[in-house]
């Protein structure tokens, strides 16, 4: 009898604290962790090789000066851009452009991650590291990119107009306008800057909050 008392509040404790910490609630982005580059997998000093002794953590993407692409939408690039040709999930798609282009310059699986600053004979892939995150260059079996967002087919797609927010009430799901067509992109999903929901997503996977959130299923 007297263990039974003594359980019950430490349990009560227990479901509070999930509650309260680390539960997260599709469509409430106060529930939504956020956890910047510097404590995530994109802050490449983590990776032996490839770490710099100044800790800059921006830089193997980013450059102030002399940008490695130029134009609109080129943020400043400073990574080596991949020279692979991509199988496409439709083969009528246009090979990947833009920040796809950029994710894949590392997430090829060829292109050297300390090919940054005008360095093209960097010696470090995610491959040779050991790492397991390589998308590839079959993006066949892929959910599809550098395609058009059918904006007229309520039945089957949602109106961009209400996607939800994502980590700190910021953008959600959202288009990439390439060649004046809005598309899906690797940034449609994925939080290039902020890890707190896991494989840097916009919104939650969980409920398929982040699926539903285009498809009307
Ligand atoms: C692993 C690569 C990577 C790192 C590291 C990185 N970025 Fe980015 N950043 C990108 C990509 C790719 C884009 C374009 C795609 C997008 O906007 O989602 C981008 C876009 C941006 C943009 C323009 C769009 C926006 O989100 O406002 C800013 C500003 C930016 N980054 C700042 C930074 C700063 C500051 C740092 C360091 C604290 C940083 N980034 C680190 C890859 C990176
Ligand atoms: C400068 C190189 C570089 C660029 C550019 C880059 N990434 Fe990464 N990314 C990495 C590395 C390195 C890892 C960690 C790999 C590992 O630990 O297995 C990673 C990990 C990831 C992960 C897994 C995160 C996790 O929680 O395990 C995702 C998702 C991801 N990147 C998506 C993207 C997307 C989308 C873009 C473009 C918007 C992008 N990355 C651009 C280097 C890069
Ligand atoms: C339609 C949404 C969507 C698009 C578009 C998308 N991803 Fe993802 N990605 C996801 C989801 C969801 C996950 C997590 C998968 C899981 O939990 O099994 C993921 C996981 C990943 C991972 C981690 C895989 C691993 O094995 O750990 C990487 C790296 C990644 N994506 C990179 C990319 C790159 C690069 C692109 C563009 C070429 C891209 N993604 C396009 C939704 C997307
Ligand atoms: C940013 C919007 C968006 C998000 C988020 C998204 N999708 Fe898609 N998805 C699309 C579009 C657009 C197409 C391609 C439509 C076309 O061209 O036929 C597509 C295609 C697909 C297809 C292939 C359909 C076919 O006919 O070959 C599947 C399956 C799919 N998505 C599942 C998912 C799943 C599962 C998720 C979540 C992990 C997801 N999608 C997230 C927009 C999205």
């Amino acid at each position: 009898m007297r263990s039974v008392i003594r359980f019950t509040p430490v349990l009560l404790v227990m479901v509070l604290a999930t509650t309260a910490f680390g539960q997260i609630i599709p469509g409430d982005p106060g529930t939504y962790p956020s956890v910047s580059i510097a404590g995530s997998p994109h802050n490449l000093n983590n990776f032996p090789g490839v770490e710099r002794a100044d800790g800059q953590i921006c830089i193997f993407c980013h450059t102030p000066h002399n940008a490695l692409l130029a134009g609109e939408a080129n943020v400043l690039w400073n990574h080596a851009e991949t020279g692979e040709t991509f199988t496409m999930y439709s083969s009528t798609a246009d090979q990947p452009e833009g920040s796809s282009k950029m994710c894949l310059s590392c997430h090829d699986g060829v292109t050297a991650l300390d090919s940054y600053g005008g360095t093209t004979t960097g010696g470090t892939t995610p491959l040779t590291a050991g790492l397991s995150t390589n998308v590839g260059t079959d993006l066949s079996d892929d959910h599809p990119i550098c395609i058009a967002y059918p904006t007229s087919d309520p039945a089957n797609y949602n109106d961009p107009g209400t996607f939800a927010p994502g980590i700190n009430s910021g953008p959600g799901v959202r288009l990439v306008q390439i060649n004046s067509v809005d598309r899906v992109e690797c940034a449609s999903c994925h939080n290039v800057h902020n890890n707190g929901l896991g494989d840097f997503l916009h919104v939650p996977i969980q409920e398929s909050y982040l699926c539903l959130q285009c498809h009307n299923k």
